[in-house]
């Protein structure tokens, strides 16, 4: 049940084949083609969204609340089905059980009966993948590769949210998925362990190679992490711009932020989104809600 992915829409065709992955890189490709899609009839949420990722690139979604970050996320791990169009990874038609996603949400949501070892082994007991001895000693890889083997047989409640965190990171990395879908992970976090937290996922990226796709309302997160951020309009304009970030790798905190062109790209994407927020408030009402004089 964790997975994950990448995305994009418009007249433009949103890919970039980068130039930061790790040479190493085993991150899966994927294409959204032609996507429409409506949870209700007539009321698209995408028409015609359109992206691409290359293997092991790093891809930020931004965009105000109810854009749709969340659903396309979930277009591409296949747990909504497009109305129209194509969703492909590595070429293959997206489904939820596809060994190549994880997906890491914005609440841990971890067992609160199961050890921090035992959350972490899940995803592999239910795919039934290893025996019981090779899934712990994997399980206690992750653990480690996030900093946490010495918490491994607590329950999830002793352990704080940050830690928690990075145990959900953990479950989804031990299924060694090849795109990684993130949904506002870190948004619960305070400012230093947010820091701490994007720091350590660059660190891993750039060790496993996966390809990721990372929700965010935070414009110096997309900054700091990202190869490349889209940005989203409002339904049902789908992909709005993207922004290459042209910041030199590997990046740590205190350096990358202080470089002027880490201050420029934020301006341009804080001017983006004020952009996507004012054709909204352009757009005329839908019939039936004008306000009442
Ligand atoms: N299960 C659902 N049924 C019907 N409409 C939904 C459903 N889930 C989301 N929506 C609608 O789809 C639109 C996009 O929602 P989504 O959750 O994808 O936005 P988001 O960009 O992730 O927002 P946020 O930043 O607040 O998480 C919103 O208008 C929302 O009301
Ligand atoms: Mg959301």
């Amino acid at each position: 049940m964790y997975y994950m992915l990448a995305l994009q829409t418009r007249p433009h065709e949103a890919s970039t084949p980068h130039a930061a992955a790790p040479a190493a890189s085993r991150g899966a490709s994927f294409v959204v083609d032609g996507m429409q899609f409506a949870y209700r009839p007539g009321k698209d949420i995408f028409r015609n969204v359109s992206l691409k990722a290359a293997p092991g690139e790093f891809v930020a979604l931004l965009g105000p609340s109810g854009c749709g970050k969340s659903t396309l996320l979930n277009l591409l791990s296949g747990f909504l089905a497009p109305n129209a169009g194509v969703v492909t990874i590595d070429g293959r038609a997206v489904r939820p059980e596809l060994d190549e996603l994880g997906y890491v949400f914005q609440a841990p949501n971890l067992f609160p009966w199961l050890s921090v070892q035992e959350n972490v082994r899940f995803g592999l007991r239910m795919a039934g993948r290893l025996g019981r001895d090779e899934q712990k000693r994997k399980a206690l890889h992750y653990l480690d590769l996030v900093d946490l083997a010495d918490v491994a047989d607590e329950l999830p409640n002793r352990l704080s949210g940050g830690m928690q965190q990075r145990v959900a990171l953990a479950r989804a990395l031990v299924l060694e998925p090849r795109l990684l879908l993130m949904d506002e992970p870190f948004a619960a976090l305070d400012a230093i362990t947010r820091g701490a937290m994007n720091e350590e996922l660059l660190r891993l990226w750039s060790t496993l190679g996966q390809t990721i796709l990372f929700i965010t309302h935070d414009v110096e997160e997309a900054v700091f992490l990202a190869d490349r951020v889209i940005i989203l309009g409002f339904p049902p304009d789908g992909i709005d711009s993207e922004v290459v970030v042209d910041l030199p790798r590997p990046r740590e905190r205190r350096r990358s932020r202080t470089l002027p062109r880490f201050a420029e790209l934020c301006d341009v994407l804080l001017q983006r989104i004020a952009g996507v927020m004012e054709s909204r408030s352009r757009r005329p009402l839908a019939p039936g809600t004008e306000p009442v004089q």
